[in-house]
């Protein structure tokens, strides 16, 4: 158990010796005078030596706790997460546009899914933080941590927390469900996706329907996220926006002992793969 200051010092005040024969009240004595002299150097020297292993050890205990920047979030995770922020509001804003806007819209589709593909190979063999399986929690965990969270505590993670980890399981979901629904999405007259024809009509009337409902659920669902990411702020003043930027965050070696790097060769192969397998289905299907 560490010791505290107070204990120290309490500690310490003991350790000087209070007896009445020291105070001089029976007489002057040469031999205890020697004596008393010793045991009060003898004393200080403990005492100092104790005070240097109390500051040794105060100082071990700081530089564990000590917050330093850790990598949390991968670039690839960063590219990821702002390129579809971009791409989502490039897709959202041009299909609102108009007709002559369609063309950017659906190669704004086409690179998200690009990027989706992607994020889900990374979700597997992607840094720590970026795995499914390091922030998709048991249920019990995340019930347990949204009543704490009611309570007004909130442990630290270093990656996603585990109601945030279903909160990106979600995103990743309606923007998985928005760009496949788009590929066989029809307006019947001008604009089709790309598989459109390859279906039976109704099956892609049904895609256009959800592709139309999705896409308000997908903005809800961002709204909250954002909001999520506000309350933070607010509430407990963790900044989440800055290391989704850096990568870094401020961590204690308690809390983040080791964070394993992914090659960045490896995302980018994956992102290759990525994209030529969207080239395909698009082009070759
Ligand atoms: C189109 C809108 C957005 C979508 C679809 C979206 C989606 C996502 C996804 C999927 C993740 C998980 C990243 C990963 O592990 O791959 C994430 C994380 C994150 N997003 Fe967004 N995001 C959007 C907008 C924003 C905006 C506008 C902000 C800034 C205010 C933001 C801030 C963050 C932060 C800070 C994290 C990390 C959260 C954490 O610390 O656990 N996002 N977002």
């Amino acid at each position: 158990m560490p010791v505290t200051q107070s204990e120290h010092g309490r500690r310490g005040k003991l350790s000087v010796p209070e007896r009445p024969e020291q105070t001089g009240a029976h007489g002057f004595d040469l031999g205890q005078a020697l004596g008393d002299h010793v045991l009060s150097v003898w004393c200080i020297g403990v005492r100092s030596q104790v005070q240097q292993l109390h500051r040794g050890m105060i100082t071990e205990m700081n530089e564990k706790n000590a917050a330093r920047p850790v990598r949390v979030w991968d670039l690839p995770t960063r590219f990821f997460h702002w390129s579809l922020v971009v791409l989502l509001v490039v897709a959202w804003s041009t299909a609102q546009a108009g007709l002559e806007w369609m063309t950017y819209h659906l190669w704004a589709g086409y690179s998200i899914l690009a990027l989706l593909l992607f994020r889900l190979m990374w979700g597997f063999l992607g840094a720590p933080t970026a795995q499914f399986g390091s922030f998709i929690a048991r249920p019990g965990v995340a019930w347990r941590y949204a009543r704490e969270l009611a309570a007004g505590r909130h442990a630290v993670y270093v990656g996603h927390n585990p109601l945030g980890g279903y909160m990106v399981f979600l995103l990743l979901l309606l923007v998985l469900i928005q760009v496949v629904t788009g590929l066989f999405s029809t307006d019947d007259i001008l604009v089709s996706g790309p598989l459109a024809d390859r279906v039976p009509r109704q099956y892609s009337r049904w895609a256009t329907g959800v592709h139309k409902v999705n896409i308000n659920i997908l903005i809800a669902a961002v709204a909250v996220h954002v909001g999520a990411i506000g309350f933070y702020r607010w509430r407990f003043g963790d900044n989440l926006v800055l290391p989704m930027v850096t990568g870094k965050k401020l961590l204690s070696d308690e809390v983040a002992p080791h964070q394993g790097e992914a090659s960045p060769w490896r995302a980018a192969g994956l992102l290759l793969i990525s994209v030529v397998a969207v080239y395909l289905v698009v082009s070759c299907l």
